[in-house]
């Protein structure tokens, strides 16, 4: 009984998909949870509080405003007495109000009430589910912590449509609640991960190389906040002048070729972030003696090889770790390169900036991306490369509650 003693608060809102949340009490009270239903007003429309109660053994809670309920138990603590709070469904609107902190009925003022850890579970039409109002919301929602379990790509309820916005089924939705409870607040524990940072140098001779403006910045803190999640983080890092992130392995390197090697010698792993600015040619062959300036003599040529492509090597290796993200920096067309690399690269995630000198993002200390996924695109505000790193790694760890 991998629940056993849990108390859950199920949020069920008004979606279609409400039918298997009946399922799903079931599914987490076999598993020894107690489970405490909340209905939104929608979710009565599809199914009754006499059928969610009669599953949940015990009283169905509804109304925000409910005297009888207030002097039982109240929503602040309907809100607090429980370990997990888990939404199934999540419709679009319910995750609207918690996305901005509305408070209009009970569920949405439990949700903003509470200190526990939330793991919702959306559901919706595709098209809801894809719109740009949808995604700034779930991208805050995972910013403030939330877990997300689904939804799945397939045929919808209602018939004719599909696409992703199936809710999970209850099976998945029970693991998801059990990986979260099991990790508490560090719900990557157990989880290896590889993050690559900083710029390479391509030596041209023993005292010159080619190099770029990468600080390492960015990578160096998504390794610092992986770790702070629970992630056993290898850091391999490109010569930076960055103190060593608290808790993290680092393997310093100066060449592509090294830094591959590094990266394949910690395969396979959970996660693969790769952020370093990796130069993409190396000087064919570097002089193993420095490079003599000599009067008259006109400048040496370089002749250029091409680098590995870490990010695609990684993307398509048999180690491949279930979840691999890609930087993206771009001067121009940020979405639509970064949309060909997603592909061409085998990654699940690129995260697109536009590095053009006048945005001071390469070397700098804030960062304004696009997450560019299989499902679309979602823009992030401007924020300091800590919070960019802190929100990727919830993402991050949002990817494994979903694919339990
Ligand atoms: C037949 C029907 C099915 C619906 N299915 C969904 C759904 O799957 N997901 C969703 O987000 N909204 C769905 N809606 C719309 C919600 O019911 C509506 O936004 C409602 O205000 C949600 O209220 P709540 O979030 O407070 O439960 C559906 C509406 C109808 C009439």
């Amino acid at each position: 009984m991998s629940l056993a003693g849990k108390r859950i608060l199920l949020v069920i809102s008004g979606g279609i998909a409400a039918y298997k949340s009946l399922d799903l009490i079931r599914r987490l009270r076999e598993r020894g949870a107690a489970v405490r239903p909340v209905m939104t007003a929608g979710a009565r429309e599809f199914v009754t509080p006499l059928a969610v109660g009669a599953l949940a053994a015990g009283h169905v809670y509804t109304d925000l405003f409910s005297r009888e309920d207030e002097q039982d138990v109240g929503h602040i603590r309907l809100a607090r007495d429980c370990d997990l709070i888990v939404v199934a469904p999540a419709t679009a609107d319910l995750m609207a109000k918690m996305a901005n902190g509305l408070a209009d009925d009970l569920a949405s003022t439990v949700l903003l009430a509470t200190d526990r850890p939330v793991l919702a579970a959306p559901a919706m039409n595709p098209k809801m589910w894809a719109h740009p109002a949808t995604r700034r919301n779930v991208a805050a929602l995972r910013a403030d912590g939330i877990s997300f379990v689904g939804p799945n790509a397939g045929e919808m309820a209602e018939g004719g449509e599909a696409g992703l916005g199936r809710m999970a089924e209850p099976l998945e939705i029970a693991a998801a609640a059990e990986a979260l409870l099991a990790g508490g607040d560090r719900p990557l524990a157990g989880r290896t991960a590889v993050v690559t940072s900083g710029p390479t140098h391509e030596p041209i001779d023993p005292v010159r190389y080619i190099a770029n403006r990468s600080s390492g910045r960015q990578g160096h803190a998504i390794a610092a906040a992986l770790a702070k999640l629970g992630a056993q983080v290898t850091l391999v890092s490109g010569p930076v002048t960055l103190a060593d992130p608290p808790g993290v392995t680092v393997v310093k390197v100066e060449r592509a070729e090294e830094m591959l090697e590094a990266v394949l010698a910690r395969l396979p792993a959970d996660i693969a972030v790769m952020v370093a600015a990796v130069a993409d040619w190396r000087v064919a062959a570097a002089n193993a003696e420095k490079i003599k300036k000599r009067p008259g003599e006109a400048p040496p040529p370089l002749l250029l090889a091409e680098n590995p492509d870490i990010l695609k090597t990684v993307g398509h290796h048999a180690g491949r770790p279930k979840v691999v993200v890609g930087f993206a920096a771009e001067t121009q067309d940020v979405e639509e390169n970064g949309r060909a690399k997603l592909e061409r690269k085998g990654a699940d995630l690129i995260v697109a900036n536009d590095v053009s000198p006048e945005t001071g993002i390469m070397g700098g200390t804030r960062n304004s991306v696009k997450l560019i996924t299989a499902a679309g695109v979602e823009a992030w505000p401007d924020l300091s490369k800590e919070e960019v790193a802190e929100r990727l790694a919830g993402w991050i760890a949002g990817r494994f509650s979903r694919q339990p």
